[in-house]
């Protein structure tokens, strides 16, 4: 017989980053059902012309209550490094310029720091949810140490050269659900879990 799931609740991941996808995919309790933008059919760009991590998530969010409907959620991150004054911050993504490449990213990174002895610095993602006419936000941050050199296979983006504070291992060393429990965007999903626990779900 055909296995029926029924859900308590539709929430829009306002991305199309798989990674970020199947991160989330392990948190979040099967009675919610989650769908990208490419499941509701938005291929357009929204542009992230917020000032800050947390600006950008609300106008993802935003984009897509507004314009499909869906309750919805979307995360920003960057990495910010304290040698560099916080970069590459709301830049991340974009850092060595567009197209976006992780790895030039990466290597614009290093060679910043090349000379540098501090080494420390933080992942910060903000998550914005919109549910009906409520807006919340959620905070997560990591601190760690940024590498000389990129090691790890796994992961994406930064991962290879953050090395947790609380792990021997970088990010791109660890499995997602490794990951998942120590990691910015998990401190964060935690907190928008219990905040949709807390609403019976
Ligand atoms: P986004 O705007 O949230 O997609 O994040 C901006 C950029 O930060 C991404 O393009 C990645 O390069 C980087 N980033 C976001 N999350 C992570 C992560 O969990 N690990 C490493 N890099 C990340």
């Amino acid at each position: 017989m055909k296995n029926i799931t029924t859900y308590k609740m539709t929430l829009v991941f306002a991305t199309n980053n798989q990674n970020k996808i199947n991160e989330i995919k392990t948190f979040i309790p099967k009675s919610i059902r989650i769908l990208s933008l490419n499941d509701i059919g938005c291929f357009e760009e929204i542009k992230e012309t917020g000032k800050t991590i947390s600006e950008n998530a609300l106008i993802k969010s935003k984009h897509v209550k507004i314009n499909y409907g869906y309750n919805c959620f979307s995360d920003d991150t960057g990495l910010e490094i304290d040698c560099l004054n916080g970069e590459p911050g709301v830049f991340s993504s974009r850092y060595a310029g567009k197209p976006t490449n992780s790895k030039k990213n990466i290597d614009l990174v290093l060679k910043k720091m090349r000379t540098e002895i501090n080494r420390s610095g933080q992942f910060r993602t903000c998550i914005s949810l919109i549910l009906d006419n409520n807006h919340k936000l959620f905070e997560g941050i990591v601190k760690g140490q940024i590498l000389n050199l990129p090691i790890g296979r796994g992961g994406f983006g930064y991962d290879s050269i953050f090395k947790p504070n609380v792990s021997d291992k970088t990010f791109a060393e660890l499995s997602v659900k490794e990951k998942n429990q120590i990691s910015h965007r998990g401190i964060a999903l935690k907190k928008l879990l219990n905040y949709l626990i807390k609403l019976n779900l």
